[in-house]
């Protein structure tokens, strides 16, 4: 074994720290926590909650007395026989420099963070360390997580082989599959995977070590994980089953994780590994292409291919789509027939589209929406396999075939050296992302194109050249609409020099950086953390479906503020997504219920789809009817920012100006086109977005068809793959429904669109508005307004609106805009019949002596009703019912 200098100073180094700060926390009492002892709960399923909040609770001497008492390490040393390349491969790795130094930091705390470099060896030697010094050697295991799947399986694979064992003993589990047997010694895994066990053992006693790896990269699952371990470490050793925690990361911030008192009460110490690096040598572009940036890619490809020397070729890009486009290009440009994996991409298809099941087309006697008919899976049986898909966001998840566009190849390139090109994504098959790690046939140069997969999370051999895009695929998440979208953006100063450093692994080598010096230097420092882009009732949804009751309390490494937490709370209560607290008994008892509502069995159907609570919920109820494919259709519509063309663009001659009025009449006709009529007018603007969407894929999605009717191409091929997505996570949380999504639909029947207008009620019920009476109005701002339960300003229906003319009394919005006045977008009207059985949590019901009005807003955002009044009880205005 190899122990280094550098090594025991650093050691010494953070011993001192770590006493400095032990003292100065003895001063201070670090107990944040407010809860009183909670009362005794006999229901079974709040044990895993109470365990929580009793390690949340700790009292600071205690978990001191029992974090210095943790037994060092197993006694036991565990052979293992490496081949001798392997050996001497390993011995070159800058990680194994500092195996002593990580281990016995190890045995000495219960938290550990290790820093070093992408390729240093963090990922595949520490577990080696861990199982070497006997970590596995009873029954309890080593245990990895990854944020990506990628990295999951490909790191399980390496392990094994390094260690010359089976892959039953080092195996890993992801969402769908995994090998792990009870052989297993070492399991590596994805954040979600780890987080549905703590679900089911918050204890985690099959664990003796948990090493959180990648953690720079600041997942929500992750730091999830990190908040969760930090309690539960304290706690296990306190039961006298110690755990250890390592939390692994490529880039050296990570005080958010070791300066975060609420976290760690010690400060756990940071160990560095050096890197191994050759000199990059990095190449701005003089120009940014703002446009076609994946064309300007491929020729500085063409470029390296025919003018420099051997070494491989790693690409950039943000997403799958754009790495199989240029796949083809490439294929195309410098042919290498052996081994070509174009035929692999179409049996991957051809596999997506095996999943769809054709529904049998059933149809239900009652055109009218049931709150209680969702789709969810029964309590007990829990979808256990479902993996938090985030970090996985280059892979939007197009699962229906978006078509293929005629690739021109501009550049006649010179063929006589093949490029052996692979591509490289989260949910490539497994066997295709092996590709990437052998070499490259002889004669040929690999050029592997790649999401940001390849940044951090896998070094792949042999690069010598790294050409970026500058970009990242990023869900973004809009705080007034909690809309969630996949936007390309530029990426932060800290993951282009990831990049660029894949290219000096094995030798000094040269990186392209497909925009300017002073675009680099507008970049952030670093990627903020995910946490502090997501909407937090999404958040807080996740985390109840997780049994995480007490989300305020929660120890973020990063926190969202406590308001919109108690907010997102107490929206997840009125969607139904929690159990409503009760609204009797003491009042300090009913503040604590208010802040830790369980989740419902509705509420872990809706966790499950990829949107927004509000959307969430509008897909839960949408298989009523067979209403689903079109709920998916104006979700995934709603979800994508401007499907339409901007029709205010403004004119710059004369000439254009009279075109452009040509083109907004017709734009205008086609909107109302789509609109429709009758009951079909009602939906409103999503029944325009319905048409649109409808159209267009009728047209079977062509620029030319978005061009002539004003529809952003690029919205509607994200709405199509969103289309996709949200299918798979319908059927996976209720199969039996078995929806099958064509993409091109038939117009929803009258019936239906009733039914569409009273699931985006129940989705949207917080977004509500009544408009002014006129005998109400005594000041002329109201005239045309609509009141909301929260605003005390009117706000008005926007004049593109296909409802603009038509001033609904009651109307539901997506979201309201401030420009020259409030507007609201997104409208569809609703009948006020449907409120208080829609929405009874936002209804008041008294007697009509009591409030003249049938409905008003109050300032605390309720609604009146009179349960009592004839509306309510003449109850649902539906069409005739029309039997088969
Ligand atoms: O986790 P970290 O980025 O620090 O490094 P690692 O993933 O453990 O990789 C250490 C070394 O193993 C790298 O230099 C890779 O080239 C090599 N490796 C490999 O050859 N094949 C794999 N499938 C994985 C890693
Ligand atoms: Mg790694």
């Amino acid at each position: 074994k190899i122990s280094s200098v550098s090594g025991a100073n650093r050691k010494r180094k953070w011993k001192e720290d770590e006493e400095e700060e032990q003292k100065a926390e003895e001063s201070s009492d670090l107990d944040t926590s407010s809860d009183e002892e909670e009362e005794e709960e006999d229901q079974e399923e709040k044990e895993q909650h109470k365990t929580e909040q009793n390690g949340q609770n700790e009292k600071i001497s205690d978990q001191e007395k029992v974090e210095n008492k943790t037994p060092s390490q197993p006694a036991v040393f565990i052979p293992v026989d490496r081949s001798p390349e392997i050996q001497e491969a390993r011995l070159k790795l800058p990680v194994l420099a500092e195996e002593q130094v990580i281990m016995e930091a190890v045995r000495e705390n219960p938290c550990v963070v290790i820093c070093g470099e992408t390729g240093s060896g963090k990922t595949t030697q520490v577990p080696q360390f861990l199982y070497e010094a006997g970590y596995a050697s009873g029954s309890e295991i080593i245990g990895i997580t990854e944020p990506r799947r990628v990295a999951a399986v490909s790191m399980s694979h390496r392990v094994a082989k390094e260690m010359n064992l089976s892959t039953r003993v080092v195996s890993y589990q992801i969402r769908y599959e995994g090998n792990v047997t009870s052989d297993t010694k070492i399991k590596f895994m994805t954040d979600g995977v780890l987080l549905k066990e703590i679900q089911k053992d918050f204890l985690l006693q099959r664990y003796s070590v948990i090493i959180i790896d990648e953690a720079h990269e600041r997942s929500v699952y992750t730091d999830i994980l990190i908040g969760l371990l930090s309690r539960i470490v304290p706690l296990r050793n306190k039961k006298g089953m110690p755990m250890k925690l390592l939390v692994m990361s490529a880039t050296l911030r990570v005080e958010d994780f070791t300066d975060n008192t609420k976290l760690f009460r010690t400060p756990p110490p940071v160990i560095k590994v050096d890197a191994r690096q050759f000199p990059v040598t990095i190449h701005f572009n003089k120009r940014t292409p703002m446009e076609d940036y994946t064309g300007e890619v491929f020729h500085k490809i063409c470029k390296i291919h025919r003018m420099l020397p051997p070494g491989g070729i790693l690409v950039f890009l943000t997403g799958q789509a754009e790495v199989h486009n240029l796949c083809r290009k490439l294929r195309k440009a410098f042919p290498y027939r052996k081994g070509n994996t174009t035929t692999d991409e179409d049996e991957e298809t051809s596999e997506t589209m095996r999943k769809f099941k054709k529904a049998k087309q059933k149809k239900t006697s009652l055109p009218r929406i049931d709150l209680d008919n969702y789709s969810a899976l029964p309590v007990d049986e829990g979808d256990e396999d479902r993996e938090a898909g985030i970090g996985d966001e280059e892979d939007e998840g197009s699962d229906l075939d978006i078509g293929d566009d005629p690739a021109s190849i501009e550049e006649k390139a010179d063929p006589s050296i093949p490029l052996y090109v692979l591509p490289l994504y989260s949910l490539l098959a497994p066997e295709q992302q092996a590709k990437v790690f052998r070499p490259s046939p002889h004669g040929t140069r690999a050029c592997v194109v790649a999401t940001n997969v390849a940044e951090t999370s896998l070094t792949i051999p042999g690069i010598k050249y790294v050409v970026d895009c500058g970009r990242v695929k990023k869900r973004f998440y809009d705080r007034v609409t909690g809309v969630s979208s996949f936007r390309v953006t530029w990426t932060s100063q800290a993951s282009a020099n990831q990049r660029a450093g894949r290219a000096g692994r094995t030798e000094p080598g040269h990186c392209y950086r497909l925009y300017s010096s002073a675009v680099f230097g507008d970049f952030s420092l670093f990627s903020e953390a995910e946490i502090t882009r997501r909407p937090v009732e999404d958040l807080v949804l996740q985390m109840k479906d997780l049994n995480i009751d007490k989300v305020v309390n929660f120890p973020f490494p990063t926190s969202p503020s406590a308001e919109a937490l108690v907010a997102a709370e107490q929206l997840l209560v009125s969607l139904g997504a929690l159990k409503e607290p009760p609204r009797t008994g003491r009042v300090k008892e009913m503040e604590q219920a208010r802040l830790s509502c369980p989740i419902t069995p509705l509420g872990r159907a809706m966790a499950s789809f990829p949107v927004a609570p509000r959307y969430a919920k509008m897909l839960a109820l949408g298989r009523q009817q067979d209403c689903l494919p079109y709920v998916i259709a104006v979700v995934a519509a709603m979800t994508v920012r401007e499907i339409f063309e901007d029709l205010d663009r403004p004119a710059c001659s004369e000439d254009e100006s009279s075109k452009l009025i040509q083109r907004r009449a017709r734009l205008t006709q086609m909107r109302r086109l789509w609109a429709g009529q009758g009951a079909s007018l009602l939906l409103g603007d999503l029944m325009v977005m319905l048409g649109a969407v409808g159209a267009c894929e009728f047209a079977g999605c062509t620029p030319k068809f978005c061009e002539e009717n004003g529809l952003r191409y690029k919205a509607m091929v994200e709405i199509r793959r969103l289309r996709g997505q949200l299918t798979n996570a319908v059927n996976a949380v209720c199969p039996e429904v078995g929806v099958f999504v064509n993409p091109k639909m038939t117009p929803p029947t009258e019936h239906q669109v009733v039914c569409l207008r009273q699931i985006v009620l129940a989705g949207l019920g917080d977004h509500l508005a009544r408009r002014v009476q006129a005998e109400d109005i005594l000041d002329p701002k109201w005239k045309n307004g609509y009141k909301t339960p929260l605003l005390d300003d009117p706000v008005y229906i926007h004049p593109t609106s296909a409802l603009f003319k038509t001033l609904p009394d009651f109307i539901v919005y997506q979201e309201i805009m401030e420009t020259t006045k409030m507007y609201m977008r997104g409208v569809s009207a609703i009948e006020a019949e449907w409120i208080p059985e829609l929405l009874p949590q936002y209804c008041h019901f008294g007697s009509p002596l009591e409030s003249p009005s049938p409905w008003l807003c109050s300032s605390t955002g309720t609604i009146k009703c009179h349960r009592s009044s004839t509306f309510f009880r003449v109850g649902w205005q539906l069409p005739a019912v029309e039997m088969e």
